[in-house]
């Protein structure tokens, strides 16, 4: 070897075991706490960045390694605590799916389903109802729709209330931000916190896109998403999911709520489904 190539030999070594290291510290952590994890090595590139910024002496790379390490570690923070998990549980107790956890693809159970006018005639017959949106809800677009929906149905004296799960959707404030720009009133809208306890003495929970903040699975011990906190929709009398299918959600879970004799699925894109609804609401 030159010594021109063995200049390169501790390089390549360096980035051989980092490598290695990245790859064993992430492959046994679950599917649950992934979010924590991207945003937390988002955190860690740019405490690299600024690190560098030191060693070359650049202002510029360290204020602005600073700025993505720190947001990427409150941001973690904040994951971890909406799902009531510790952050050094995620990077060192999460070790994948128990045995015996509930994967998606599974054994066959049946469900019951219904079209968008069934939906319709559930809802426009109940005095109240939550409406738990979801990422799909946000692929589809359907926020406008859903809140024509609500008025509709308020109109005809249903109370309608949107329950919102700190982690539902793809960013933090994802639900929030896709009810205000439909211009749903705040009074309308709850955090978790606020409403879990009103599922219970609630007509109808209307499920949109959403999948893993409502698996029950949360409490059930030794499964994968066992602890996070979740809406509790399964409580509500009548549950009405839509989605497209019965495929898992982010955490690559099932989902039991989507097998309980109160549950009524109507499979479909959320804004067409919506749609639907609106129209067949007399
Ligand atoms: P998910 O559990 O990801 O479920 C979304 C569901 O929407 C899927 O099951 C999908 O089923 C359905 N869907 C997709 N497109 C649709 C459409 N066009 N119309 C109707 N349904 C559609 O979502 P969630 O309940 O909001 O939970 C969020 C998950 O993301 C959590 O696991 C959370 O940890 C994770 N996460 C959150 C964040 C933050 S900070 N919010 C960041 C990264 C990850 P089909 O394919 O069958 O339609």
């Amino acid at each position: 070897m030159s010594p021109d190539e063995s200049k390169w030999l501790p390089y390549i070594v360096m980035s051989a075991i980092a490598f290695v290291l990245g790859v064993l510290i992430i492959i046994p952590i679950g599917g649950a706490d992934m979010p924590v994890v991207i945003s937390m090595l988002n955190s860690y590139s740019g405490w690299a960045a600024a690190g560098i910024g030191f060693s070359l002496n650049n202002p510029m790379l360290i204020i602005a390694g600073s700025l993505v390490g720190s947001s990427g570690a409150i941001l973690s923070y904040i994951m971890c605590k909406a799902m009531n998990r510790s952050f050094f549980n995620v990077i060192l107790g999460g070790f994948g799916a128990e045995p015996g956890a509930v994967a998606a693809g599974g054994e066959q159970k049946s469900v019951r389903s219904g079209s968008a006018d069934d939906a319709a005639f559930v809802l426009g017959n109940a005095e109240s109802v939550i409406i738990v949106p979801g990422y799909g809800l946000a692929v589809a677009r359907a926020q406008h729709a859903v809140k024509e929906m609500a008025e509709k149905l308020r109109a005809k004296g249903v109370n309608v209330r949107y329950a919102i799960h700190p982690v539902a959707g793809r960013m933090p404030g994802h639900m929030n931000v896709l009810l205000a720009e439909a211009e749903v009133p705040y009074d309308q809208v709850f955090e978790m916190d606020d409403i879990n306890s009103e599922f219970g003495s609630t007509d109808v929970a209307l499920i949109l896109g959403a999948n893993d903040v409502v698996n029950p699975l949360a409490e059930q011990k030794g499964s994968p998403i066992y602890g996070m906190p979740i809406l509790e929709a399964h409580k509500a009398r009548t549950v009405i999911v839509n989605k497209r299918s019965m495929a898992a959600g982010y955490a690559g879970l099932d989902n039991p709520l989507f097998y309980m004799d109160k549950t009524m699925m109507v499979f479909g894109d959320a804004k067409k489904v919506v749609e639907d609804i609106v129209k067949a609401i007399d």
